[in-house]
């Protein structure tokens, strides 16, 4: 098998950070990568309000976990960083009034969960955004955190900034209309700070780092089914934990990897959480090979080497249920859809309409640009199978998961593909296109 070698040229990021991606013969090496975001995120969160010295090893390098640790050090918060290990205070269940707004840059997650937090302080403080941020609904953490007894407003009601005055809260039995983890999980951490049980239930089962976490840090969460339950009061104390590699940044790289009959790849430690594997179910589906091996368990989050190996793919539909817990891949299989036989039809995730940008729109703008037929709904994309790609210039829309779902794309096109503002990767991935260059065949 191929090892990981400098043998390409590293892409060429110009000013303008626009990525130029060449034809690709198969994807292959073995790598393990950057701890997972969402529970880069939640550990740290949860360590800042823990008693005791909490230690993450292979914390994610992103910038949207660099935007959490710096919303925390402005809440009080001690932490330092060595390399990819973080150390973090924690300051028990009571946080400093920070001085300033909290920025949480591109981090969707970080506004939300944080609020869950913020509720439960006595203090006010106000979280901002960047561009793509203050476009994002919050209606969703709004409505229940004020029926817990926070006051949270923001201008319109939905859009950040957010303006949070926390207190004493009570506990609420909450059906989530929309399916959202970073809800759930906002939900879940304000619950410690309520008198009383509170009941989160989701329409459909979304990633539960959220629960997991709080055991991790000995708080007692009961989950059946769609619905966890937490009782307000319980303290946290600080773990020591090693990071899984993150699995939604591993699918570009599979993807990659299962285009190609001739692909060898392998990834070691990879989070194999099973609300967050449900690619590779789609991928052996589609005819990919896929073995799992060395399954582990720390935290209660499952992790193993994951083999792949490039056949030729058929395609997929994707909806209901499926659509939420691949929601963060769907891009990538998007993008993928012309180099299957059948083509990949996406429904019911109009969820990806406000995400860091409007993926919907986005993934058919490029693969336009790249000469595929795409069928554009509200809730989806029908992408027809057996179309030949042709290099062209695509655009992140500043959305990193874009920018990588279109290198993976531009592997198999005709000629070369530039991608405009794919300095956009940083957000969850910042090595990624160094760590494709290294493993493309040509
Ligand atoms: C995440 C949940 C998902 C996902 C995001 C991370 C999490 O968002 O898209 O990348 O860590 O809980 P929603 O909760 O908005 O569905």
């Amino acid at each position: 098998m191929a090892q990981t070698t400098t043998k390409n040229q590293p892409p060429i990021m110009n000013k303008a950070s626009t990525v130029v991606i060449r034809p690709a013969r198969n994807v292959s090496g073995s790598l393990r990568l950057p701890g997972d975001k969402s529970i880069s995120h939640r550990y740290a969160m949860l360590a800042g309000i823990a008693e005791g010295k909490t230690r993450l090893e292979n914390f994610s390098t992103g910038a949207d976990c660099a935007s959490t640790l710096a919303c925390l050090k402005a809440l009080g918060v001690d932490w330092t960083r060595n390399g990819n290990a973080v150390e973090i205070d924690g300051r028990g269940s009571k946080l400093h009034a920070p001085v300033v707004p909290l920025d949480c840059g591109n981090s969707g997650s970080t506004m939300r969960m944080l609020s869950g937090i913020l509720a439960g302080q006595d203090f006010s403080s106000e979280l901002i955004g960047d561009e793509s941020l203050s476009r994002r609904p919050m209606a969703r953490i709004i409505t229940p955190l004020a029926l817990m007894g926070a006051r949270i407003s923001s201008a319109d009601g939905n859009r950040p900034p957010l303006q949070i005055t926390g207190g004493p809260l009570k506990a609420i039995d909450y059906d989530m209309p929309v399916a959202s983890a970073q809800v759930k999980s906002a939900l879940l951490f304000a619950g410690l700070f309520a008198k009383g049980e509170t009941r989160v239930e989701e329409p459909v089962t979304t990633r539960d780092h959220g629960e997991m976490a709080l055991r991790a840090f000995r708080a007692m969460v009961n989950q059946r089914g769609k619905e966890a339950r937490i009782e307000g009061g319980q303290k946290l104390r600080a773990i020591e934990a090693q990071i899984p590699g993150d699995i939604s940044s591993a699918s570009f790289l599979l993807c990659a990897a299962a285009l190609f009959p001739g692909s060898q790849l392998v990834i070691n430690d990879l989070l194999m959480n099973p609300t967050r594997s449900h690619l590779l179910d789609l991928l052996i589906s589609m005819g990919a090979g896929i073995t799992v091996t060395q399954l582990q368990e720390q935290h209660g989050e499952l992790r193993g080497t994951l083999q792949v190996e490039g056949r030729s793919l058929s395609g997929a539909v994707i909806s209901g249920v499926d659509s939420a817990a691949l929601i963060d891949e769907i891009p990538v299989l998007a993008a993928i859809a012309p180099h299957t036989s059948r083509g990949i039809e996406i429904r019911d995730a109009q969820e990806l309409r406000v995400k860091e940008s409007d993926r919907i729109a986005g993934l058919a703008t490029n693969l336009r640009a790249m000469g595929a037929e795409v069928e554009e709904r509200a809730d989806g994309l029908t992408i027809p199978g057996r179309q030949e790609l042709r290099g062209g210039e695509v655009e992140s829309f500043g959305d990193h998961r874009i920018a990588m779902a279109f290198a993976v794309a531009a592997l198999r096109a005709e000629g070369e593909t530039r991608i405009h503002q794919a300095d956009a990767a940083i957000i969850s991935y910042p090595e990624f296109f160094e760590v494709l260059e290294n493993l493309v065949q040509r």
